[in-house]
């Protein structure tokens, strides 16, 4: 029975932003639990790369470049899978960026570029998925949150205002799409070591700082963020809709 409500054969997975890190990884994850994968990627090498990766581990998978900022590009290229593949099941919005910097001497060009593609990208993709997802009454969605949905931390102001964005988008997804048999739900990660945390996990004050913080005493890996993604792209969640599910190391219950 439990194997059967996890299970995802036969099932077609979106996720943006998945050329390396978190995207990558759930990318694994979901095709080992059965999906044929579409990975996009704003970086076309590191896209080619990624597809080559899953390939050679014998996981069906397509590579899709566009950027999540394109409505019109995005719109062109969900209708091509849709015609060449076939209809997306999953849609995972995982694309992100992060600038660091004290919010007072933020650029404002770059308080645009990170809204854009941590919240509207989201949007954007998502609008363009759902529509079949509507037409056949079954869909899946899954946005990449943060504890940032909820903290703050210095120098990331505008990223956790994307983050506190995205969170509530999940929530507003929810209710309006929740009538056509879409559920949409959060994952929102603590701290995991990949490309975009690399400067903090190489800082031994901030490593030591975090360990101390987080319950678990260490840092996470993408991996453990899969028992998530699967749990919120299956049959075992077709009750969970506008839920944000923490994956934090128990770094959210205690101050
Ligand atoms: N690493 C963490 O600790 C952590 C914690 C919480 C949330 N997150 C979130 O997880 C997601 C993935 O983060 P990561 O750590 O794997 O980062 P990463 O930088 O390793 O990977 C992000 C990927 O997104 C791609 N991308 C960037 N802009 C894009 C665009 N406009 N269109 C399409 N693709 C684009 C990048 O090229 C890159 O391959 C992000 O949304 C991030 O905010 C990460």
């Amino acid at each position: 029975m439990s194997q059967t409500l996890f299970d995802l054969t036969g099932k077609l997975a979106l996720i943006t932003g998945s050329g390396r890190g978190i995207g990558l990884t759930l990318a694994k994850g979901l095709a080992q639990a059965g999906c044929t994968i579409i990975l996009n990627d704003i970086e076309e090498k590191r896209l080619e790369d990624a597809v080559s990766l899953l390939k050679k581990d014998g996981f069906t998978s397509h590579g899709v470049s566009f950027d999540v900022r394109d409505e019109k590009v995005i719109i062109e290229k969900i209708a091509f899978v849709e015609k060449e593949i076939g209809k997306i099941d999953i849609l995972i919005n995982n694309a992100g960026i992060q600038i660091r910097a004290p919010l007072e001497e933020f650029n404002s060009d770059d308080w645009r570029r990170l809204i854009d593609i941590n919240l509207t990208g989201a949007f954007l993709v998502a609008k363009a998925v759902v529509q079949e997802m509507i037409k056949r009454k079954a869909g899946k969605i899954i946005n990449i949150c943060s504890i940032q949905s909820e903290l703050a931390r210095p120098t990331i102001a505008p990223y956790t205002a994307s983050k506190g964005g995205i969170r509530n988008l999940t929530k507003g997804m929810a209710t309006d799409w929740g009538k056509y048999n879409v559920q949409v739900n959060g994952i929102a990660p603590g701290y995991f070591k990949t490309e975009m945390t690399k400067a903090l996990y190489e800082d031994p004050k901030f490593d030591a700082w975090l360990c101390s913080r987080v319950p678990a005493n260490r840092w996470g890996d993408p991996s453990e963020l899969i028992g998530a993604a699967v749990f919120l792209s299956s049959k075992a969640s077709d009750y969970v809709n506008g839920h944000l599910l923490y994956v934090d190391g128990g770094l959210m219950a205690c101050v």
